[in-house]
Order: C-alpha cells, then structure tokens, then sequence
C-alpha cells in the first residue's frame, strides 16, 4: 500500500519535470511516505528525518517532505515540526493526491507547508504514477478500513472504506496489461469487502472482470479479512485461470479469547473451516498469514492455541510481529501488557516452528520444473529471481536479461523460503 502511494508521490513530482535523483545528497527534493503500524517504523522514519538536518545546511534549496500514515495521526504534524523545524511541507494520507498544490505553496510562499486533512478527500482517478515495481502492477482498489481491531491503527490514519469504481478499476488494469505489465495485484485494507458501499458490485464480480481481460497475465490481491472471505470468493479463485493459487488470510491469533480482544470476528474453528473449504476447491493453494505475539493479556495457554494452530495448517509464509502498543487504539488501554521480553520468545519459538514448515514445504519442490515470473536480478546473489504462481521465490541464473518474462526453472536445491534452479 505504501509503495504504491510513494510510485503516486514520484509520478507527481515526475509530472512536474523532476528526475529520479542517484543519492540524497544530489536531491531537490526529499519525500518520506511514513508509516505507523507499529512504533518501530515510526522511529526509523524519526531517525531518517533527523539525519537530514545536516544536509538541509549545505544544500540551502533542498526540500524535505513528510507524509503518510504517520503525519495523519492526531496532532502528530505539529509535534514533528517542532521537532524537526526544517521540514518544508508536513501532508497526511487524505491529501496525498493533492502534494503538487502543496509543493508549490511551498516554493511560492518560501515558508514550511503543514497540510493534514481531518477527512477522507475525494477518491481522485487523475493522479500519475510512476510505477517501480514492473513487471507487477499495484493497484488500489479499496481506501481505509471499517474494521478497527483494537490493535490497529489504520482506521484512524485511512478513514472510512471508499471502493474505487469498478470501470476505472478494469481500465487501470486494461492500461497496464496493454503497456506490458505481467502481473497486477490489487490493494486494500481488506480486499474482500470491496464494493459494500458501491452497492452495484462486489469482490468475486471484479476479480471476474479483471479476468475476462485478454493476455497472459497473473492477478494477485490483498489483504483479505477471514471474517469476509467466502465461499462464493473462494469459487471464483478456483475458476479464474489468471487468479494466482496464494492468497494471504492474516489470522493474527490461534486463540478464541485473543481474537475476540483483537475484535476479529472469528473463532479459530472458523478459521480452520475457511481453510478446509479453500482446500476443498483449490486443493494445492498456498496459504500466507499474519501472526501477533504479545497482544495484551496473551497467556502462555493462548500462545499454545497459535503455535497449534501453525503447526495445523501449515502456511506457506508467515509474517509475524511482536505487538506493538499504538496510542489511541483500546488495545493501548488493555491490561496487563505483556512483558516485551516473554513476546520476544514467543516469536522465536513461533518463527523456528514456521521455519521448520517452510523448509519442509521448499523440499517439496526438489526436482519440480516450475512457471516463474522473472521479477529481478540480485545483485548479491547474481542471480534472476522470481515467483511461481504459489508466491514461491525462486533464484536463477541466465545470460540474458528475463524481466517480465514467464520462464520454466527447474528446482536443483532448496533451503529455508526460497528455492534455486537452472532455466530450462
Ligand atoms: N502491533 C503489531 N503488529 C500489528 N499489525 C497491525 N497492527 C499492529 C500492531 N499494533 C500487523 C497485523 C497486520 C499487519 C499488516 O501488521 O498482523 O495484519
Ligand atoms: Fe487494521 Fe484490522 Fe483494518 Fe487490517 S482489518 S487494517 S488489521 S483494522
């Protein structure tokens, strides 16, 4: 979501005759697109801005801007300027789309800039973007969240759920298919409940929409909300031959207690039920999840229920996170908080358990000939890399440039997440 906002941000600027500069200190302009899901990414944004102070001293027209979910937080824009006095323009998530009108108050004026709308704008189709991220299109379908799980922040920093309509949906997609794009992957908080306040269309018709679209390409989606993932979705996955076989179904906890805390609006069993259903109908999808530890009042007991849980359905990746308090959500206020330390080993034991099924599930692919989607060269591995429709990264090597191709790689070696292979 938010490197899709910073490709909105550079197509902005690009529009307005900036370059893509080789360093910061080469740089006109500076542009941090923050985020605060959790305090950790709100502090190394801190640390970042602070360093350019020295920088600002010696290129006098330098310009330093700061947006994103962070800046949107309540009163945080005049707390950060009072910081860091010699950031020139201060703008939230609500008028991303408005930062040219705000950069040339900026250079108009000579004067700091601190723009940070209390409401969700109008959902504007005109803004460029500079995509960075070929051969895979982001593409936002969905804006904010009406979940508010006590955790989380986000619906206090993105506002209420807005869809996009869905004809400018599927000519974003037609747009980027046509220029050469191999693979789109459509964004929201949560996906699933796309088109509710449209109330002419829903997920599973757009997903069919977007298929219909002529060419190879592969369609990927997220973040889905067990709560709102159906089967009618689940039957539209296993028809769509473009619809990849992964989907990412966050669980956040394995236990009932917990997840009612988090107001997730589901039990475990419901959970494994939408799994099973999944594997019903589309036998070998790769299931992706999010994990918390540490979400106030976790006892050793729920704890147990998540890495039973893991060991159960054994996901094909898992994100995890250790809770971290954000100030204004109820979790905040919930006691007792869980000692930072007894989190930090309840994520070891939960990331060695997973470790163990990603290793066992990379063996899998031994031998297999697979359809990867070259996505890039790592210059450390000097290698290709790429995806398998299952989300599976796999390295390569090769002569000539593949970016954006659909290439056969047969697997020779696995280790941990990722697989290597020789191209066929
Ligand atoms: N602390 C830790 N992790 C969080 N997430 C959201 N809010 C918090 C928080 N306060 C995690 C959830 C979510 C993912 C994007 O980030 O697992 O699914
Ligand atoms: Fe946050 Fe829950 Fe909304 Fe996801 S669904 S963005 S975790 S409030």
């Amino acid at each position: 979501m938010n490197l899709h906002e910073s490709e909105k941000i550079a197509g902005m600027l690009e529009s307005e005759g900036y370059e893509k500069a080789e360093s910061q200190s080469e740089a006109d302009i500076i542009v941090f697109n923050t985020c605060c899901i959790r305090e950790n990414a709100e502090d190394r944004a801190e640390g970042n801005i602070g360093a350019l102070k020295k920088l600002k001293k010696t290129n006098k027209n330098l310009i330093i801007a700061v947006g994103g979910c962070m800046t949107q937080q309540n009163g945080y824009a005049e707390k950060l300027y009072k910081e860091f006095p010699f950031i020139d323009i201060i703008f939230g998530t609500h008028n991303l789309d408005g930062f040219r009108s705000l950069l040339s108050k900026r250079i108009d004026r000579n004067k700091s800039v601190i723009d940070v709308w209390d409401k969700e704008g109008d959902i504007r189709e005109d803004t460029p973007k500079c995509r960075s991220s070929y051969p895979n299109a982001w593409i936002n379908i969905v804006y904010g969240c009406n979940n508010f799980c006590t955790y989380c922040i986000v619906p206090y920093v993105r506002g209420r759920e807005r869809s996009r309509k869905t004809e400018d949906i599927v000519n974003e997609c037609k747009k980027v298919i046509s220029e050469g794009y191999k693979e789109i992957t459509l964004l929201g908080q949560n996906v699933n409940s796309y088109g509710h306040d449209l109330g002419t269309s829903d997920f599973s018709s757009l997903l069919k929409e977007i298929n219909k679209i002529e060419g190879k390409f592969r369609l990927r989606f997220m973040t889905n909300h067990p709560k709102d993932f159906n089967e009618e979705l689940i039957k539209t996955m296993s028809e769509c031959e473009k619809i990849c076989k992964s989907v990412h179904l966050p669980v956040q906890s394995g236990s009932n207690r917990i997840l009612k805390l988090m107001n997730r609006h589901y039990s475990r069993e419901d959970y494994f039920d939408k799994v099973s259903l999944l594997r019903k109908y589309i036998p070998d999808i790769a299931i992706t999840t999010d994990i918390m530890v540490g979400f106030p009042g976790e006892t050793e007991e729920d704890f147990l229920d998540t890495m039973d849980l893991v060991k159960r359905i054994k996901f094909a990746g898992a994100f995890t996170f250790i809770y971290s308090k954000r100030s204004g959500t109820p979790a905040a206020k919930m006691e007792p908080q869980v000692d930072p330390e007894i989190s930090k080993e309840r994520i070891m034991k939960l990331i060695s358990v997973q470790d163990s099924v990603n290793r066992s599930y990379s063996k899998s692919y031994n031998g297999k000939t697979i359809e990867i989607l070259c996505e890039g060269y790592d210059d450390k591995k000097n290698k290709y890399l790429g995806r398998d429709v299952f989300g599976r990264m796999a390295y390569f090597d090769c002569k000539e440039n593949l970016i954006g191709q659909f290439v056969n790689v047969r697997i020779s070696k696995t280790g941990g997440i990722s697989l290597l292979g020789e191209k066929e």
